[in-house]
This record gives structure tokens, C-alpha cells and sequence, in this order.
């Protein structure tokens, strides 16, 4: 099988940036901003950042520490490190790969057809009307369906000309659009008070346990973590680094769009008098981002066009690389336990990913058990059993977090 040596990344910016791809996507700009929007403004946001400083950026070391340590992707990284009784937790990851990309596919192609009508000068008026359309059925599929041939194609190209170089475009490129977006968005009337409500802090919330889990899972799922996809990356990587610095790096960049992101979307729904379709109201999974918003940016005019434009290409470029580190996770262990051949694997399993997605797309009902599903359940216990590997199976794994030149030993 590994018969060729093991690509690795050209540099440590290209790996931060792939990595950083990973967890900046939907769930930094789509998932906090509803979830947010649901529990009760900053005080879920901050603590998302309890679970991200003391959670996510410890769990998110022991993947980094697995991958690299075993040059090898999930499954066959944690038979190496522990011994194939760690197997079926390797499985999990792969599987947690398949049921997330299945839908995340489906919610980035609604993105798609949302920038594809900001272009137009399209956006409808009635964006709840227009998202009942869109959002289910055969459009969605076919626009699910272009997504996963883009995200197929980059990961068939391999780490370096394919991950590598994907994220050394697209991931400046969100940056600006992002900041660009937010300090537009602070020039308007009412921006303020969006900003109240976004940082306005309702400790009550806090205490619920309901919103403790969201909070978890979503600190999870923006870092990318609890299925073995920054372990995947990290598998590609040389031991030239120390990785405590790189967990900081990629969860600080994490957290930091996705607090960027509540400047963008809050202040344009209150400076429209849009916040009854977001506060209180029962859409669910998307009210905040696929109703309110492009409602936002369709009564701006030819600002809004504009915007619209920006901001969901935005969505797409996030919701690119991260699918990329979704599929590459199930492409990696075909790689590695199979013996298939990359491109071979990323069209065979990113089909079948593919029309796994058929599911999301026929029901929003369908697509929001599948998100509970992976956050709740999978990402959660993923990351906790890998912490616990870390931590009382795998030797020396503080050692080999450190290894390399401008070790902080
Ligand atoms: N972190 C990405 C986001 O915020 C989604 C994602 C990519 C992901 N890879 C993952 C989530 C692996 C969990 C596990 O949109």
C-alpha cells in the first residue's frame, strides 16, 4: 500500500491556512448567528469561547498530536498509537464524515443559489417565500450536486496542489470580504442596535442546559473538530513544528471570524427593521442568515446587490474548504486502508456522499436531525474519546506535540 511517501504541505502557512479553511465555513457565519440569535445574544457567544479556549483548543492539540505523529489518516493513526481495539473509533470519524458533508453540502448549495440571484440583481423581497422554494427538493439536490463536484475536484488534486493551494486563494479572500462587509455594515443607521443585541449578555440563558450542549457542539463543530479532519491535515505535516502554537493560531482565527461574522449580520438586520425574522420567530435553523438577510440586502437595492453579492460568496469560499477537510477525511482512509487511489476515491466516496445529501435535500427536517445528530452525538464523543487516547493510551504525546524546531518545551 503506502508505497509512494506520505505529500506534505509546502509550508506552515499553507497547512495554517488549509487548517484554518477547515474551521471557518458555515458554522462560523450560518450556525453561531442562529444559534445566537436562538439562546440569547453574547452570553452563548461567550460561552462558545469557554468551550473553545478550554475545550477546543486542548482537543484540538491532541489531534494535531495524533496525525502528525502517525503520518497516518484516522483509523490506521490510532491502530498505531493504540492498537486496533481503537479502530472503531477511527470508523466513527469517517462516518461522522460522510453524515456532515451530506448536508453541509446541501446547505452551501443554497448559498450558491443565493449568490447566483444576489448577481442577478435577484434577491427576493420575500426571502421566507423564496427560501421555501429553493431549500428542498430538486433545485436544492442540483445545486448540492455542483458544490460536490467543486469540493471532489480540489481534493482529487491531492494536498499541495489541491488543499494547499485552494486555501492559499480562498481563504485571504474571505478575510477581506469579511472585514470589508462588517465595517460597511457599521456606516448604516441602526447599526447599533444591532450591536446591543448581539452583545447584549443574558446570563440566565447560560445556566440552561440545553444551551451548555449547543454551545459544546458548536464549539466542536467550528473548529472542525471531534472527527478526525485537523488530525487528517496534520497527518501531512512534517516535524518541523511545535503544534501548541499552530492549535492557538487556527482556533483564534476560528473564533475570530466567527465573532467578525455577528458584525456583519447583525447590524444589517436591525439597521432594516428586520429583526422579527430572526428573534422569536420559528425558522429554526436558518431564520438568521437565509430569510432575514437576503430580505436585508434585497431592500438595499444596488448596495444590497452588491453586498449580497459579497457576502455570500464569502459563505461559498468558507463552505469550500471546509467541505474539502470533510471529504478528505473519508478520501484519506481509503488511501490508507484500502489502497485506492486518491482520485478514484474522492469521486467514489464524494458520490456517495453525494447522494446520501439527497436526504437533506429533499426535508430541512431531515438536514437539522442530521446536524443534531453529528454535533450533539458524534463530534462531542469523537473528541472526548480522542482525548481520552491522548491522554491514557498514546505515549509520550506531550513530546511529540512538541517536537520540532521553536518547541515552547
Ligand atoms: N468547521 C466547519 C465550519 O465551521 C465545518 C467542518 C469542516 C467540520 N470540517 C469539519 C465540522 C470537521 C466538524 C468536523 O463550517
Amino acid at each position: 500500500m503506502a508505497t509512494a511517501p506520505r505529500e506534505h504541505f509546502t509550508s506552515r502557512t499553507g497547512f495554517v491556512l488549509a487548517a484554518i479553511g477547515s474551521a471557518v465555513g458555515l458554522g462560523n457565519m450560518w450556525r453561531l448567528s442562529y444559534l445566537t440569535a436562538e439562546k440569547g445574544g453574547a452570553a452563548f457567544a461567550l460561552l462558545y469561547l469557554v468551550f473553545t479556549a478550554a475545550v477546543g483548543v486542548p482537543v484540538m492539540l491532541a489531534e494535531l498530536t495524533v496525525g502528525r505523529g502517525a503520518q497516518r489518516s484516522p483509523i490506521a493513526a490510532l491502530a498505531h498509537f493504540g492498537s486496533a481495539a481503537w479502530k472503531p473509533l477511527g470508523a466513527l470519524f469517517v462516518l461522522a464524515g460522510f453524515v456532515i458533508l451530506a448536508y453541509y453540502g446541501v446547505i452551501a448549495g443554497w448559498t450558491l443559489r443565493y449568490a447566483g440571484a444576489a448577481v442577478a440583481g435577484g434577491l427576493p423581497e420575500d426571502a421566507g417565500a423564496y427560501f421555501g422554494e429553493v431549500s428542498e427538493g430538486w433545485d436544492a439536490f442540483a445545486f448540492h450536486v455542483v458544490f460536490m463536484a467543486a469540493t471532489i475536484f480540489v481534493v482529487s488534486g491531492g494536498v499541495r496542489r489541491g488543499i494547499e493551494r485552494a486555501a492559499e486563494v480562498m481563504m485571504p479572500t474571505l478575510f477581506v470580504i469579511v472585514i470589508g462587509i462588517a465595517v460597511y455594515a457599521s456606516t448604516l443607521d441602526g447599526a447599533s442596535a444591532g450591536y446591543r443585541y448581539y452583545l447584549n449578555v443574558d446570563f440566565a440563558n447560560v445556566l440552561d442546559w440545553d444551551v451548555i450542549v449547543a454551545a459544546a457542539g458548536q464549539a466542536f463543530f467550528s473548529l472542525s473538530l471531534g472527527m478526525g479532519a485537523i488530525l487528517t491535515f496534520a497527518s501531512y505535516l512534517g516535524r518541523d513544528h511545535d503544534l501548541p502554537n499552530e492549535a492557538l493560531l487556527i482556533a483564534g482565527a476560528d473564533f475570530g471570524v466567527a465573532f467578525l461574522a455577528g458584525f456583519m449580520v447583525f447590524p444589517l438586520i436591525f439597521a432594516l427593521g428586520l429583526q422579527g425574522a430572526v428573534i422569536g420567530q420559528d425558522t429554526g435553523t436558518v431564520g438568521a442568515l437565509f430569510i432575514a438577510l437576503p430580505s436585508a440586502f434585497a431592500e438595499m437595492g444596488t448596495a444590497g446587490r452588491f453586498v449580497g453579492t459579497a457576502f455570500f460568496v464569502a459563505l461559498i469560499v468558507g463552505a469550500l474548504t471546509s467541505a474539502i477537510s470533510l471529504l478528505e477525511v473519508v478520501v484519506a482512509a481509503a488511501m490508507d486502508g484500502l489502497g485506492w487511489e486518491r482520485p478514484r476515491a474522492a469521486v467514489v466516496l464524494g458520490g456517495l456522499i453525494t447522494a446520501l445529501g439527497g436526504l437533506a435535500a429533499w426535508r430541512v427536517d431531515v438536514l437539522d436531525a442530521m446536524d443534531t445528530l453529528a454535533n450533539n452525538v458524534f463530534l462531542i464523543g469523537g473528541g472526548l474519546g480522542l482525548a481520552v487516547f491522548c491522554g491514557w493510551v498514546m505515549r509520550d504525546a506531550s513530546g511529540e506535540a512538541h517536537a520540532g524546531s521553536g518547541a515552547v518545551r
